[in-house]
């Protein structure tokens, strides 16, 4: 291990970023500026997880699940992530960031596919930490289409299955973290967290800093993995 690399041991952090709406509740303004002040998080972690050498950083950003949130929020969301990767995508480029995006994200509007397949192709040679962005991800989908694939290549077995997982070019899962105090993983990386180090905060997500991140990554390093053995 490099000197530049985190000194904590981590090599993928994946975070469900929870709390958006809670944060803007607090202080009387709409959810759409709890998701403003969410991206801001989002971008100074990201710029945190480069800066420590993680290998690998997976933030849940639209689930499955999340469709059923009122049209209003669905387009403010997807009017963020489109703004945030058009913002950041030479800051990606000039800093080795590879961005990836896990779940279906196909489905998505056509201007959106076709920013992040360009934003894909500008990134894919590089090699310094991965962004993975999980965009209409389920957990429990992801596992679905990975078993279907496995099956027409002829195992169903773990190994068959994680090779076809969205993450299979990624480093093991070491950490989950869940910002807002709800501990559940919300059909997030099922398969992938377990063995995970869980790391639960209630800080909501746009008050969450690299300092945050810098702590839970101590918290790892002082944890004993056992892996099922002793
Ligand atoms: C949870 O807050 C957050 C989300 C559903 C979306 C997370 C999205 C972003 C931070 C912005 C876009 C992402 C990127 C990568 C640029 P919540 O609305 O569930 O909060 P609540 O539980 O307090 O209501």
């Amino acid at each position: 291990m490099t000197a530049e690399r985190a000194p904590v041991g981590a090599r993928h952090v994946a975070i469900i970023m929870d709390g958006n709406g809670r944060w803007a509740k607090k202080r009387h303004l709409p959810r759409a500026v709890g998701h403003q002040r969410g991206v801001e998080a989002v971008r100074e972690v990201v710029r945190a997880a480069r800066t420590m050498g993680l290998e690998a950083l997976t933030l849940y950003a639209f689930s499955t699940e999340n469709w059923r949130r009122p049209e209003e929020e669905v387009s403010a969301l997807m009017g963020l992530l489109k703004r945030y990767i058009m913002a950041d995508l030479e800051e990606f480029v000039a800093n080795n960031v590879r961005l990836r995006i896990i779940g279906n994200y196909k489905s998505l509007s056509a201007d959106i596919v076709t920013l992040l397949d360009d934003a894909l192709a500008r990134t894919a040679g590089n090699d310094g930490t991965t962004l993975a962005v999980a965009l209409n991800y389920g957990s429990q989908d992801e596992i679905a289409r990975a078993a279907a694939r496995a099956a027409a290549e002829g195992a169903i077995t773990p190994e068959a299955i994680a090779a076809q997982l969205d993450t299979a070019d990624l480093p093991p899962l070491d950490l989950l973290i869940r910002t807002s105090g709800e501990i559940r993983l919300s059909n997030f990386l099922l398969w992938q967290a377990a063995y995970a180090e869980l790391w639960f905060t209630d800080v909501l997500w746009p008050d969450f800093t690299p300092a945050h991140l810098q702590a839970a990554l101590e918290d790892f390093a002082a944890r004993e993995r056992r892996y099922g053995g002793r």
